[in-house]
């Protein structure tokens, strides 16, 4: 039998992990969000709900599906003071933690990125207690994702664009992260290597490209790409001159990689998760106008936020020493959330 703690379940990369945790029998799985961003459970898991004790709910016959709506760091802090806080406030014998996946962060797409930069910076005061967490408590490993957004910028430039390596950020020679989204996600990643040098816990980072998929929120491009052209929208419009390219990679592709990263690394080092392909939201487009059949005018609008402007990576080293690569194609995947985007309108 073994307990995992999934934060930030609720949102899109969560909802996808609690449902592949879940189908190992023996695993528990304690998912809490503050369904800020998230959806709540009823909606998506998929299970009856068993039980309530107080405000934490019980799912599925089994009630191995535990979740918690709460502020991330309310309960951290909890724990903090006092490992048994569980036990003791809900009468459930949860005490240590096999897997944390620390999920729970303020994302949001470029508009909350570039538009609400202090907000995003509160992920810090996530990261900063769940690392204390785990450095006194000790669970079996922590995933940490850090981002893409992690990579210095001057390397993601019309005119300086290469395949990002794991080996371009060094902590020794910094470059400049993607607004403070990208500086607290390498700050977690600094954390991540004190966490494993100094304090001896089992941690493994990920930086994740552009991960999507059929069930992700209409904030980013992927999946409202595919509504609109689902609804054949004449002119297209597109966020800058739609030439910025992105790495894009599946969500089911992002989980397996995960999965057995945590596997094979424990010091705390960070991998790319991306398919090593850079495609532009032009050609994002025209593939999902092409599942609807009709060739779509392009309308720029070019006072839109767009980031940076090619950001894709080199997988090399994965493939390398891991062994593995990304199964599902653009292709198979863009038509995936295509299919799901039919069925919504
Ligand atoms: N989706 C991607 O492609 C991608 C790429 C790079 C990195 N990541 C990282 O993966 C993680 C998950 O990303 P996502 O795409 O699922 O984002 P998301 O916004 O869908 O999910 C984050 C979840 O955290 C919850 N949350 C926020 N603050 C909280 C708090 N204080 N307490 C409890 N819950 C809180 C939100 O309600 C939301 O459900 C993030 O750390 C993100 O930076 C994701």
């Amino acid at each position: 039998m073994s307990t995992h703690l999934v934060t930030g379940g609720c949102g899109f990369v969560g909802r996808n992990m609690v449902q592949r945790l879940f189908r190992d029998p023996n695993a528990h799985i304690l998912f809490i969000d503050d369904l800020s961003v998230g959806t709540h459970p009823d909606t998506w898991l998929g299970q009856p709900l068993a039980k309530e004790i107080k405000n934490l709910r019980l799912y599925g016959t089994e009630e191995r599906l535990i979740f918690l709506k709460a502020d991330l760091r309310d309960v951290l802090r909890e724990l903090n003071k006092d490992p048994e806080w569980f036990k003791k406030h809900y009468g459930i014998d949860i005490v240590r933690f096999d897997d944390i996946f620390h999920f729970a962060a303020i994302v949001g797409g470029r508009s909350k990125i570039d538009g609400d930069p202090m907000l995003v910076a509160q992920d810090l005061s996530i990261d900063a207690e769940m690392f204390l967490y785990v450095c006194r408590n000790k669970p079996g490993r922590l995933l940490y994702p850090s981002s893409s957004a992690a990579y210095p910028i001057d390397l993601q430039t019309e005119s300086n664009t290469l395949q990002l390596k794991e080996s371009d950020i060094d902590f020794s020679r910094m470059g400049e992260p993607d607004m403070t989204y990208g500086w607290s996600k390498l700050t977690g990643e600094f954390l991540a290597k004190i966490a494993a040098s100094h304090y001896g816990v089992h941690v493994t980072c990920i930086r994740p490209f552009s991960g999507y998929g059929e069930d992700q929120d209409l904030s980013y491009p992927v999946p409202a790409i595919a509504a609109r052209a689902a609804r054949k929208e004449n002119p297209f419009e597109v966020w800058g001159t739609g030439k910025q390219g992105r790495d894009f990679v599946h969500i089911d592709d992002v989980l397996d990689l995960t999965l057995l990263a945590m596997d094979k690394i424990s010091d705390g080092r960070a991998i790319n998760i991306g398919m090593g392909k850079l495609t532009s939201f032009l050609e994002l487009i025209e593939v999902f106008s092409g599942f609807a059949g009709y060739t779509p005018t392009i309308k720029t609008l070019l006072d839109k936020p767009v980031g940076v402007h090619s950001r894709y990576c080199d997988m090399s080293w994965v493939e390398e020493n891991l062994g593995w690569k990304a199964k599902i194609s653009i292709e198979e995947g863009m038509r995936r959330v295509y299919e799901a985007a039919l069925k919504k309108i």
